[in-house]
């Protein structure tokens, strides 16, 4: 299991990819979790890194950014992030993004869980996301949010996003964090 340093919760670990790799030692990444605050000089690189997987808004929080968390690779390279972030008074987990070529291999639901561990030990007890994959956060057991107010305040925020029911098609989600 990951150690969390005092240093700040860096992670190591080595994952395997797939179970049916040609060469799984050349496959072999091995992975960490880093935790940067907003105010950290790091944060700029994962915007660059969250703006090059398509994500409009990651330059400019809707909230106030709590955690970012980042999985490094080989070189350092930022391969997935998520942060926290503090929207309508509610911790959300936003600005999930995957290294193009490395998704679809569980790293997306690696970073989302950590991100809800990690507001677990915050003392959360729902996380909510404003999904632009919802099969993704349903995968993650998340659900879609209904509260009225709630759907209302973000679709007025999204309107003001030019990607908003362009190439982005938002859903509120929500879930509870045993
Ligand atoms: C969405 C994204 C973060 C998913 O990351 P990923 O590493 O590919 O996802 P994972 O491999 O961890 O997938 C976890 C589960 O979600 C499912 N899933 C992932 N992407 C999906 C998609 N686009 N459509 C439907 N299901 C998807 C996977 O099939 C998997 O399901 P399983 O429970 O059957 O295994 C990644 O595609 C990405 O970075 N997209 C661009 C940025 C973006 O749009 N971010 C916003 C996310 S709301």
């Amino acid at each position: 299991m990951p150690v969390i340093q005092k240093t700040g919760a860096l992670i190591c670990r080595y994952r395997i990819f797939g179970s049916e790799m040609a060469n799984p030692e050349s496959e072999r990444i091995p992975l960490r979790f880093e935790e940067i605050g907003w105010e950290d000089e790091a944060r700029d690189a994962v915007k660059e890194f969250c703006e090059k997987a398509g994500l409009p808004a990651s330059s400019a929080p809707w909230g106030k950014v709590v955690r970012i968390f980042v999985l490094r690779g080989l070189d350092d390279r930022i391969e997935a992030s998520a942060r926290i972030e503090m929207i309508y008074g509610r911790p959300f987990v936003e600005s999930v993004a995957v290294r193009a070529d490395l998704r679809g291999r569980g790293l997306g639901r690696e970073i989302v869980n950590h991100a809800i561990s990690r507001a677990k030990e915050l003392g959360y007890d729902k996380i909510w996301a404003i999904a632009r994959v919802p099969e993704f956060y349903e995968r993650l057991g998340f659900v879609k949010e209904t509260d009225r107010e709630l759907t209302t305040r973000q679709k007025k925020d999204c309107l003001k996003c030019d990607q908003y029911l362009k190439e982005c098609h938002p859903l509120l989600m929500r879930r509870d964090i045993e």
